[in-house]
């Protein structure tokens, strides 16, 4: 069985697991612990004076390959970032989970907490990849935004720039069969739309924030996101099912872990902390919680719905 059919379920049954609940609710600030075990990449480290001649010969040779890099990269920069296929994408994603997440969100959306900006709408300090590139090259002076690891080869970072870019691709006006005014009927008063997501201040916390979703995708990947919610979904919204050592279960949001526990949020928008040696049990899954609507609404409707979804731009939603 998946998680996530077991968190729907829940979530229309409401939350009988509930009645023997053995941990208390945490507040929300604490789900945003500090995690500064940041390891970077080390592989282009110079070598220490103790290593042997050929250790030494392979860092100059691979330090002279980095610098080749570099020179097609400043090049690079005239022509566009040459960095962005989807596999460069990829790569950038993962390293932005890795190294940027725990300020800029796994969705990158930001976290007012840390004053860390979301990254995917417009920006407000680069317009393209090389501006994007060169704060991550010397980070922004006064702000907790540092310089990255200068021992991080520059291919890295502009696949970290083409994925932030891939985030807020900029409206290209794509024409929409259906009518936007119909959509926001529809999406207001199924009313379950607003039970999950936020929409300009008001809604819930059990997806992603779409003020500004029509600047973020297409009206293609809009519609994918109501027909086949599982086709993408970011880590961010992957959900774990957890069971303790007394068998009782709980299924949410994954919000963050560490070595030591594992904090979720249920159905209810609870959140939850969990020291991992009280589990005896944590089943991931990468489906989304949300329902796929192929069912729900018919194709008009769905014209309708990502008509409306589409028009949701941060210049029409301020
Ligand atoms: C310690 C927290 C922290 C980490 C880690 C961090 N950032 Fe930031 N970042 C910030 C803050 C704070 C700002 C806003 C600085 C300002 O403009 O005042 C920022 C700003 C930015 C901006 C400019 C946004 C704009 O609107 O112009 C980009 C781009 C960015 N960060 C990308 C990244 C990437 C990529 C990583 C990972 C390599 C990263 N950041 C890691 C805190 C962080
Ligand atoms: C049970 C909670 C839930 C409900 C109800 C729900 N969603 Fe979602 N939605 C999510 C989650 C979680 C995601 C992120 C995972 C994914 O990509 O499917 C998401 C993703 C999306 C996305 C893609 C956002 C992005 O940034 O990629 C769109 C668009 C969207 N939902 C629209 C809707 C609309 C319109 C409705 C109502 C007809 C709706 N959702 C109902 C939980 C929900």
């Amino acid at each position: 069985m998946h998680c996530s059919s077991l968190f729907t379920n829940t979530r229309l049954t409401g939350f009988t697991a509930k009645q023997v609940v053995t941990l208390q609710p945490i507040p929300l600030s604490s789900s945003h612990s500090s995690n500064s075990s940041d390891s970077s990449d080390s592989s282009h480290s110079p070598p220490n004076a103790k290593l042997s001649w050929p250790t030494l010969i392979k860092w100059v040779a691979s330090t002279l390959l980095l610098s080749l890099a570099n020179t097609s990269v400043s090049f690079a920069e005239d022509a566009g970032n040459l960095y962005n296929t989807p596999f460069d994408i990829n790569a950038g994603a993962s390293y932005f989970e890795k190294q940027c997440s725990r300020c800029h969100g796994f969705d990158a959306r930001g976290n007012d907490e840390v004053g860390a900006p979301n990254l995917t709408g417009t920006l407000k300090r680069a317009s393209s990849s090389a501006g994007i590139y060169t704060i991550l090259r010397e980070g922004i002076s006064g702000t907790a935004m540092m310089a990255v690891d200068p021992k991080v080869p520059d291919s890295q970072l502009w696949q970290l720039a083409a994925y932030i870019e891939s985030l807020s691709r900029e409206a290209a006006n794509f024409a929409v069969n259906g009518s936007a005014e119909a959509g926001a009927v529809l999406f207001n008063e199924t009313g379950e739309c607003l039970d999950c997501h936020m929409l300009a201040g008001r809604g819930g916390r059990l997806g992603p924030d779409l003020t500004s979703i029509g600047s973020e995708l297409s009206p293609d990947e809009l519609a994918l996101a109501l027909l086949e919610p599982s086709a993408e979904v970011a880590p961010r919204w992957w959900s774990v099912s957890l069971t303790d050592k007394n068998g009782v279960s709980r299924t949410g949001l994954r919000m963050n872990e560490d070595s030591f526990s594992i904090r979720i949020m249920d159905a209810d928008a609870q959140l939850w902390s969990y020291p991992r040696n009280t589990l005896s049990r944590i089943v991931r899954s990468e489906e989304s919680t949300m329902p796929s609507y192929a069912a729900h609404f018919d194709e008009a409707q769905i014209d309708d719905l990502v008509a409306y979804l589409y028009s949701l731009r941060p210049e029409t939603t301020p």
